[in-house]
Parts: structure tokens; C-alpha cells; sequence
């Protein structure tokens, strides 16, 4: 596996690629790797001739007052478990490289961006789009591979690509979970003992309202008692149900549902979410 900390070391490499017809799925990541990035990066050797995983830390993502300086940090870890993934390189730039003085970016992810997760980090999803957006200009792959525990944001990556005609096919796998429920996030190492125990509550209040839904109980009852059990364990953000393809309210034309959720515990802020056929 190339280990490429400059995009013309990674150019080089996938200039040869490209000469020899293989197929590229990048697979963007922050690092702090657990299982959950490393089954991106097992599907995208499934889909892919040739698998890039990039490690970048994107600031313009974090709002001031948010975790960037505390955002666990795991490279050579990183690098020996993406090696026995046999990723082909992996991506590891800085912001110079990423960011250079004269680049541009006026893309706007618009509307999609101000809901869910959008209204309490409103900088978020802009700041997603720039730097997959210029990850895509280094890379072109021909395939991206995202995580569904981020379900907004490959709704605004998606339409990035469509607005933009990127021509890149955007893949998804769905959230890989601990044994007792709790979706895997590089943020989980913030827990402490006690708030992990409590953290397991997040996908178990959503568990119970699909069972709830499923069994005929009124969606805005649904929806209420999912606030308020969580708000016995978390400092709620919020709890929405909703047509999981449009990510608005549910209509008589709605085939799936998406329960999504986001809530603070302690100083962590966790996300989640289920999706279901109706
Ligand atoms: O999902 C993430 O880890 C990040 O938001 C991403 C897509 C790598 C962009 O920094």
C-alpha cells in the first residue's frame, strides 16, 4: 500500500492506474479508523480495481467552539489497518494541499443543509462538501464510499454530484454497530465508563419507536415519546421521523422511513439513525 502525503505522489500513482484502465473508489475519511471505516473500505475493494482511502482532518467542517483540536488522531494505527484491508494507498495530505491559497469553492449545498444536524451546526455540511468536492478533483474516482451513521450528509454529497455532474457513482454501507447497539464513531472514544453505558439507550429508544410505528401507534405520538425518552438520558438535539428518500415529512408516497436522531451526552455529540420499509 503507497502511503501518498502529497497529491503528486498520489497523481503518480494514479496516472498509472488510469493508463491501465482500472477502476478507483476513494473512500474519505477523518481517521481515528474503527471497524465501521474499515468495512468502507472492504466493500470499496469489492466494487473498485483500485482502492484510495484519504486521512485528512477537515477544519472547515469544525465550527470554534467544536472538537478539532480534541479530534482523535490515530495515523500509524490508521496505516497498518488499512494495509490489512489491502487498501492500495491511502491519502494522507495536509491543508496546504488541500486548501492552496489560490483555490476556490462557491458551491452552495443549499436547503438540505439548514435541517436535521444543519440547524445546530449550520458551518457542517458546507464544509463537508468542500473538501469531498476537492477530493474528488485530486482523486477522480470513478466510485465514493460514504458511511450511513452520516445519512444527511450523503444526501448532500449525492446531490453535490448531481448538481455538479461529478460523474462519480456515491455508494453507501450501512452503520456498523457494538455488540450492544451502539453505532461506531471515532467520537465513541470520548465516552467515559458510565456514558457508554448510557450511550447504548440512543439506538434502543429508536428500536422501540419503529416497533411502536410498525404496530399502528400515530406517527406524531411516535415521535413524541422518542423525545421524551431520550431526553432521559441525553441532552436532545433532535428526533425525526421522516421519508427516509427525501428526508421530509411522510407522505402517502412514502415506501421507507428514516428514524434519525442526535443528542449530547456528556460533551459528546452522538448521531444515529434507522431506516425501514413501511
Ligand atoms: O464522514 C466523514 O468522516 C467526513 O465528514 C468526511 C466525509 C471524510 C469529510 O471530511
Amino acid at each position: 500500500m503507497k502511503v501518498a502525503t502529497t497529491i503528486e505522489s498520489l497523481q503518480d500513482l494514479l496516472k498509472d492506474w488510469t493508463e491501465k484502465k482500472h477502476t478507483i473508489a476513494l473512500v474519505p475519511t477523518m481517521g481515528g479508523l474503527h471497524e465501521g471505516h474499515l468495512s468502507l473500505v472492504r466493500m470499496a475493494k469489492n466494487q473498485a480495481d483500485k482502492v484510495v482511502v484519504s486521512v485528512y482532518l477537515n477544519p472547515a467542517q469544525f465550527a470554534q467552539n467544536e472538537d478539532f483540536d480534541s479530534y482523535p488522531i490515530s495515523t500509524e494505527s490508521d496505516i497498518v489497518e488499512l494495509e490489512k484491508c489491502s487498501a492500495d494507498a491511502v491519502f494522507i495530505p495536509n491543508s496546504e494541499q488541500i486548501y492552496p491559497k489560490d483555490w476556490s469553492f462557491d458551491y452552495q449545498v443549499g436547503e438540505i443543509s439548514s435541517i436535521l444536524c444543519g440547524v445546530t451546526r449550520p458551518h457542517f455540511f458546507n464544509g463537508v462538501a468542500k473538501v469531498v468536492y476537492r477530493l474528488f478533483e485530486i482523486v477522480r474516482p470513478d466510485i465514493a464510499i460514504f458511511g450511513q451513521k452520516d445519512f444527511q450528509q450523503l444526501f448532500v454529497i449525492k446531490k453535490m454530484v448531481d448538481d455538479l455532474s461529478l460523474g462519480i457513482n456515491i455508494l453507501s454501507h450501512s452503520i456498523v454497530r457494538e455488540q450492544d447497539g451502539l453505532a461506531m464513531s471515532t467520537r465513541n472514544k470520548y465516552l467515559n465508563k458510565k456514558e457508554r453505558v448510557t450511550a447504548i439507550q440512543l439506538s434502543a429508544c429508536m428500536n422501540s419507536a419503529k416497533d411502536k410505528y410498525l404496530s399502528g401507534m400515530q406517527i406524531d405520538k411516535v415521535n413524541t415519546e422518542l423525545r421524551q425518552e431520550l431526553s432521559e438520558n441525553f441532552e436532545l438535539d433532535y428526533a425525526e421521523i421522516v421519508d427516509a428518500n427525501t428526508l421530509k415529512i411522510i407522505t402517502d408516497n412514502t415506501v421507507q422511513i428514516g428514524i434519525l436522531c442526535a443528542v449530547v451526552l456528556g460533551s459528546t455529540r452522538l448521531i444515529d439513525n434507522i431506516t425501514f420499509w413501511r
